[in-house]
């Protein structure tokens, strides 16, 4: 897992090239300019949907929507574009969107490295979308996010997303060394707090929630530890209030040099009141010059903050067993296999 995380910037690199080929050859295959775009995936396949979605917050010019459930709601009509992200291509909640857009015969394209979900493209004529296999499947978000980026240009006929992201691949490789630190800073303080007892709260906002979420999840499955995410605003309006009582919590605040006021001014009395009741605050500043380069400099330093984490507790990143064991008590009880069948001969 620290091999995969330290090659992050050379595997979107890498990747990016991959997805020049797919643009030529996915284009004609994709609806032109839908009503909006619908990506749908679960844990390490979702949060590349909602990277696009910060990354391309102000841009784009139709709804983008991160979907993590196993159903599609009713306004995702034929004029969208659905695209169901699943690395091992056996995950059931994406396997039954992906299964509604093709009984509502919306545009659609799939994505994984193998499994139920490319049977199922390939048999009902879908767009499919191979990626890499081999790896955990956090660990393919440049995978992913290029593929995706890709995707979400070609249809609204640019490539604003994949120049952003080369761009910031090279951004990236010039602070790699600060990143380092940062993240080794990060992880050894996250350490003292989980010893002494303390649970994480992270709070992000928008446009930077991917990055939050990722640590959360990230902390989740690379440590095996509890870590929660809260956004700014809303929490302001609720959440706050519980700092007046018991409190067993450290936070990580997410800045950037260009949040706006009505952001700096709120996190900076989160922070003086959390100072105030002795609750441990830590703010991690993105760098860099634009949002896309902002938000690759926090995953990074997240992902290799949460694999150290785990590595100076003695647990090993890679194996999920809970998750596993789940999906193995799913796959006992659930015929998911047969349901495919039965819609795919139904087309
Ligand atoms: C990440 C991970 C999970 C999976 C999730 C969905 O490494 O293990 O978050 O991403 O369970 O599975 P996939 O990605 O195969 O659809």
């Amino acid at each position: 897992m620290l091999e995969l995380v330290l090659q992050f910037p050379d595997n979107l690199a890498d990747a990016l090239k991959e997805c020049e080929q797919l643009a030529h050859t996915i284009e004609s295959k994709l609806p032109k300019r839908p009503q909006g775009v619908v990506v749908a995936g679960m844990g390490g396949s979702f949060i590349g949907g909602l990277f696009a979605q910060d990354a391309l917050y102000d841009t784009y010019s139709v709804p983008l929507i991160p979907l993590r459930e196993a159903g599609l709601p009713a306004y995702v009509g034929k004029d969208y574009l659905v695209i169901a992200v699943s690395y091992s291509g056996n995950t059931e909640e994406t396997i039954r969107v992906f299964l509604e857009a093709l009984r509502r015969k919306i545009p659609l394209v799939a994505m994984a490295s193998g499994g139920l979900l490319e049977e199922a493209a390939l048999e009902a004529g879908v767009p499919f979308v191979k990626l890499p296999a081999g790896m955990p499947p956090r660990a393919a978000f440049p995978f992913m996010c290029a593929a995706l980026a890709v995707l979400l240009d070609s249809v609204q006929g640019s490539s604003k997303l994949a120049g952003e992201l080369r761009e910031a691949v090279e951004h990236l490789r010039k602070v790699s060394d600060s990143a380092l630190h940062e993240s080794e800073a990060l992880s050894r303080w996250m350490l003292e707090q989980y010893l002494a007892g303390k649970l994480l709260v992270i709070y992000s906002y928008r446009p930077y929630l991917s990055a939050g979420y990722r640590l959360k999840t990230q902390v989740n499955e690379n440590a095996k530890l509890h870590a929660f995410f809260s956004e700014i605003p809303e929490s302001n309006h609720n959440e706050i209030m519980g700092w007046e009582g018991q409190t067993g919590l450290f936070a990580l605040l997410l800045r950037t040099k260009r949040e706006p006021p009505y952001i700096h001014y709120r996190l900076e009395f989160l922070k003086e009141l959390l100072s105030s009741k002795g609750v441990a605050v830590r703010e991690v500043v993105a760098r860099g010059e634009t949002r896309v380069q902002e938000l690759l400099y926090f995953f990074y330093v997240f992902d290799l903050a949460s694999v150290l984490l785990s590595l100076m507790r003695g647990v090993d990143p890679t194996p999920v067993e809970t998750i596993s064991k789940l999906k193995k008590y799913l796959d006992e009880r659930i015929d998911l296999k047969g349901e495919i069948k039965q819609v795919v001969s139904n087309l």
